[in-house]
């Protein structure tokens, strides 16, 4: 199944087109890494096909209803780009990834307990247990990120959509994240990640969508940067697109 279908998307922020009808599909157990430089529209195209800013012209379809009349929230698990959290407000790390479960409950009914364990769980599968009860303020940037995805990962989504969300995690977590990653792909999970260097992600990535300045320039198998040899099996993905000609 068609999990994420976006065909002929435009975004227009200040009378200046950002998107200029991209398409992107993203099946049921799939991996696709959204690659591109800065402001080529990555994180645009993501919060377009969540229906957090509007298309100017296209579509884009969830599961396969339009964005705009799609209501099981609780299916899709998003790590946006740099999120502060707290945001000023004093939460613990297990109150910050709890928020996860939220969209599956029957509010006011307070949480259950397969909510405290899956929210238990989740904080352990990114290496944080020991860390539940702390204000998310005393944690540190890379540990902080690592709570934004457990609190994806909490809502036990058929559709995770992570703008850079291993952006300030050292590697022996990025290597953590890649095997959670390959467990939910395994249940059928659907993956978007946007991506600047994917390390041990490229293990797990079956198609890469390139964006620049709003187009797509490739969508297919991971492109190998240019001059790169057998010894960049993880194909380091610089700034400036070298991928001329894909
Ligand atoms: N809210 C906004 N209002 C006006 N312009 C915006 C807004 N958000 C993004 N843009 C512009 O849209 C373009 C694409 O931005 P976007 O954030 O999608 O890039 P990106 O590919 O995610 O970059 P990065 O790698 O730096 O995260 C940029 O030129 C940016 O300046
Ligand atoms: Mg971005």
């Amino acid at each position: 199944m068609t999990v994420i279908d976006v065909r002929g998307a435009t975004v227009r922020y200040d009378k200046r087109d950002v998107l200029h009808g991209v398409g992107l599909t993203v099946a049921e157990g799939e991996a696709v890494a959204l690659l591109g430089a800065n402001g080529s529209g990555k994180s645009t195209l993501v919060k377009a096909l969540l229906g957090l800013v509007p298309l100017s012209s296209g579509q884009a379809l969830l599961f396969g209803r339009p964005t705009r009349s799609f209501r099981n929230r609780s299916w899709i698990g998003y790590v946006p780009q740099r999120l502060g959290i707290g945001g000023g407000v004093p939460a613990t790390v297990s109150e910050v990834v709890s928020a996860g479960r939220l969209a599956r409950r029957r509010i006011p009914f307070p949480a259950t307990a397969e909510d405290r364990r899956i929210v238990a769980d989740s904080l352990a599968s990114v290496g944080l247990a020991d860390r539940a009860a702390e204000p998310v303020a005393a944690l540190s940037g890379g540990q902080q990120q690592r709570v934004l995805i457990a609190r994806a990962l909490a809502t036990r989504p058929k559709l995770l959509v992570m703008d850079e969300p291993t952006s300030g995690v050292d590697a022996a977590n990025q290597e953590l994240f890649a095997k959670l990653l390959a467990e939910r792909l395994a249940e059928g999970c659907a993956v978007l990640i946007v991506m600047h260097e994917l390390g041990p992600l490229a293990d797990i990535i079956d198609r890469a969508v390139v964006l620049s300045d709003g187009h797509v320039t490739h969508d297919g198998p991971l492109p190998t940067p240019r001059g790169a040899d057998g010894d960049h099996p993880h194909g380091v993905l610089p700034d400036d697109n070298p991928w001329s000609g894909a």
